[in-house]
């Protein structure tokens, strides 16, 4: 049988997507951004994020139709982000999602956004997991798979061992997203937003080792030993590293001596990285996973790239990175997620499903 087309939509954020993959092809992937309309705000605003998408919700879809070449009517199922997320952003993907399933007559799969970011790294012609098998059955994850999702929403490790039925978190951040961080102590430096992009940049010209900055959760009282695990052993948290980064900011301009941006941005940095890499691999490690897979607006800093590929080679953990596009919140992950769950033969959800803003994986 031809392995299913499925339309993805997501609105979880500020990012309105709409994908259209057959099977694990990726056939689409429209996708338009608020983000500018948050610039002057220093973050995303719920209720300009939520009239954006309403705003831009059916030029992308018929952009994404358009690229695909095929209409709504040959689309199999239509999937969307149901949670977690902003509410009002979810709902309006959420209720878009029903009435095209409504009005099309086509089956509506409410999907998680955490494992939809997983589901990209399936599709072709990105280094996938599986590949293509050119039958049209879908190709499956190495069955110990984990991701690192980071991004200015999420910080979390999941193992997958199934996309449909077994995917398990086993650590995340207790306070700020490692983006978030990002976003701000770029406003710290007066390097703006969004925060990931300009620190990334401005790290190039600074020395990572100028300041040590804090590492959280990362003392043995946390870790613990094998039999008795610490608390937040393979948790994160950020909100530390960004106090103490503006302690450093504050006593420079007390004294009255130049703020070194370049040398601040490189150690932050280096402390994100560090703490990320490190726990993530470890997570990864005591859970007998082979294969990490990177996702979230994140994975397009460098730094992150390069630790992470040194210590999962000496790990002898496989790490995939999808390309940016895909890393980033997309409509086309939504839409691999939900193919996926066709060619397993789950149940459809309910025309009634809510959006959860707070949706566990
Ligand atoms: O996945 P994404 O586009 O949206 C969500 O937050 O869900 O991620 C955006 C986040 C922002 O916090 C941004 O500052 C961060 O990803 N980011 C980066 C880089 N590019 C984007 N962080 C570090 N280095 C980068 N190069
Ligand atoms: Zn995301």
């Amino acid at each position: 049988p031809e392995a299913p087309l499925v339309l993805g939509i997501e609105t979880s954020c500020d990012e309105t997507g709409v994908g259209i993959v057959r099977g694990t092809e990726l056939l689409a992937n429209a996708v338009s951004s608020s983000m500018e309309e948050h610039v002057r705000f220093g973050g995303v605003i719920p209720e300009i994020a939520a009239r954006a998408h309403l705003e831009a919700f059916l030029p992308t879809l018929r952009r994404a139709l358009t690229t695909a070449g095929v209409e709504l009517d040959d689309v199999d199922a239509v999937a969307v982000t149901a949670g977690p997320g902003l509410a009002g952003a979810l709902m309006v993907g959420v209720s878009a999602a029903k009435g095209l399933a409504l009005a099309a007559d086509k089956p509506l799969y409410g999907v998680n956004h955490l494992v939809a970011h997983v589901g990209v790294g399936l599709l072709e012609g990105q280094g996938s997991a599986g590949g293509a098998d050119g039958d049209g059955a879908a190709p499956t994850l190495p069955p110990r798979t984990g991701a690192l999702l980071v991004s200015g929403g999420h910080t979390e490790i999941l193992r997958v061992g199934s996309l449909t039925d077994d995917v398990e978190l086993l650590g995340a951040t207790i306070d700020d997203a490692a983006g978030e961080a990002y976003d701000k102590v770029a406003r710290l430096l007066g390097l703006g937003y969004p925060g990931g992009p300009a620190i990334d940049r401005a790290a190039a010209d600074g020395d990572p080792a100028a300041f040590r900055f804090p590492r959280a959760l990362t003392m043995p009282k946390f870790v613990g030993t094998a039999e008795d695990p610490g608390k937040h052993r393979h948790d994160w948290s950020f909100s530390g590293l960004k106090t103490a980064v503006a302690r450093a900011v504050e006593q420079f301009e007390a004294a009255g001596r130049e703020v070194p941006t370049a040398d601040i941005a490189a150690s932050f940095q280096e402390a994100v990285v560090d703490v990320l890499t490190a726990k993530a691999v470890r997570a990864a490690t005591e859970h007998g996973l082979t294969t990490l897979l990177l996702g979230g607006g994140v994975a397009a800093n460098r730094r992150l790239r390069e630790l992470l590929a040194q210590r999962c080679a000496a790990a002898g953990l496989e790490l995939r990175i999808p390309p940016v596009s895909l890393c980033t919140d997309n409509g086309a992950m939504v839409a691999a997620l939900g193919a996926q769950l066709v060619a397993a033969g789950v149940a459809p959800s309910a025309l009634d499903i809510g959006a959860d803003s707070s949706q566990a994986v």
